[in-house]
């Protein structure tokens, strides 16, 4: 039986992966299925939360009762978690945002010429938005939950990137052969900013989901 622990609560939750486009028919991009950023949204729904999940190019179909914003780029993620974080009591950014977009971008289909070598790729930085929103606190008491994938080290990676980031927990999945993106399932430890270590068994990404929806519900107050 699910525990009604976050009615009245609004929470804000991304999902999926950024493309950053080079040209009309052609972007950089990343395997994320965005199955936990859904799991979160269904589950935080569940329990009895507002939900507006903020998703990118994950091609899955709207959760019942929950608020979908499609968006495809990181900027364009990021107008969005700004827009939706001042009236959030939760942000959980569960999406995979590209680090880095290219330059530029040709509004016409780049063409390969013959005998001539192609254009290199010029990246630039994308925003972090999940350390903007840490620094912001745009509303006091809010809880800011960041994803982290690590493939070795992990506690010690989790812990300095949940210091620099400033969110309140991290959830560090360890990837590895079975875990992978697009799979149904995860294993996770969660590090909270007040030293808390939780770890979540080899399970179904909802476990996960509740998870952290138990520590947020327990820290909310
Ligand atoms: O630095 P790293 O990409 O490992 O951090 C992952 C966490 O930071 C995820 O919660 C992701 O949604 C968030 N992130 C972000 N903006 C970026 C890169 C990552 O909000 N540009």
């Amino acid at each position: 039986v699910t525990e009604p622990d976050l009615v009245g609560r609004h929470v804000v939750v991304t999902a999926g992966g950024t493309r950053e486009p080079l040209d009309p028919v052609r972007f950089l991009g990343n395997r994320s299925s965005g199955k936990q950023g859904y799991a979160l949204a269904r589950t935080a729904a569940a329990r009895g939360a507002r939900v507006t999940l903020i998703e990118a190019n994950t091609g899955l179909p709207d959760p019942a009762g929950v608020d979908v914003v499609r968006i495809g780029t990181a900027v364009q993620l990021r107008e969005a978690v700004l827009k939706a974080a001042p009236d959030a009591d939760v942000v959980v950014m569960a999406a995979a945002v590209a680090d880095f977009r290219p330059e530029n971008y040709a509004t016409g289909k780049i063409k390969k010429k013959d005998g001539q070598e192609p254009e290199p790729i010029v990246l630039v930085r994308n925003p972090d938005i999940l350390a903007e929103i840490s620094a912001d606190r745009s509303r006091p008491g809010q809880m800011i939950v960041g994803f982290a994938a690590e493939t070795d080290d992990v506690l010690a990676n989790g812990r300095a990137k949940l210091a620099r980031k400033g969110c309140d927990l991290l959830v560090v999945n360890e990837v590895g052969e079975r875990k992978t993106f697009g799979s149904e399932e995860n294993e996770a430890v969660v590090l909270g900013a007040d030293g808390s270590e939780t770890p979540v068994p080899y399970g179904p990404k909802e476990a996960l989901a509740e998870t952290v929806w138990d520590l947020v519900a327990s820290r909310l107050g």
